[in-house]
């Protein structure tokens, strides 16, 4: 099969594929390598995967759509996880999440233009006693309200512009 041309960013993918020996069986492994390396898996890059293992790329996209862990569209700097759980739910965690939808301008499981923010509802984050509950990478913020919300981000986006 005749490859696409090689661009650079093809190198670093290519280097990922060919540690696996093209093995089509190392396929999840391939794209946890490339999801980690780009945060998200790149249209061109699941292409060059589908030709360098000879998988159908309808396969390839079967099995990067089914598994949570991969994202086939670039994720902002910080994920910002809102738990709509019951316990949250019922404390408020809707307004959580319509508040962070109006300030970052997007909607839940969207990512802001300049991929600063992804935002994204969950389930329960197993931390029922401090609802309603919003994470941001690591970090847990608990019995968060709309005001708290915007605190929040101004925080983040101050210690962003410090960087
Ligand atoms: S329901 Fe939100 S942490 Fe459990």
């Amino acid at each position: 099969m005749k490859l696409a041309k090689s661009v650079p960013e093809y190198s670093k993918v290519d280097k990922i594929i060919d540690s696996y020996s093209c093995e089509k069986s190392a396929l999840i492994a391939i794209l946890q390598e490339i999801e980690n390396l780009y945060g998200y898996l790149p249209a061109w890059a699941l292409r060059r995967v589908s030709e360098k293992l000879g998988v159908p790329l309808i396969q390839v996209y079967g099995v990067a759509s089914f598994y949570d862990a991969f994202h086939l569209t670039p994720r902002g700097k910080h994920l910002i996880r809102v738990c709509l759980g019951t316990a949250c739910y019922l404390r408020g965690s809707a307004r959580v999440l319509e508040t962070l939808e109006g300030e970052l301008g997007i909607k839940d499981g969207e990512t802001t233009p300049d991929l600063e923010f992804s935002l994204q509802s969950v389930r329960c984050l197993g931390a029922c006693a401090l609802a309603p509950v919003m994470v941001i990478g690591e970090q847990y913020f608990d019995k968060m309200t709309p005001t708290k919300v915007r605190s929040v981000l101004k925080r983040v986006q101050r210690r962003d512009d410090k960087d």
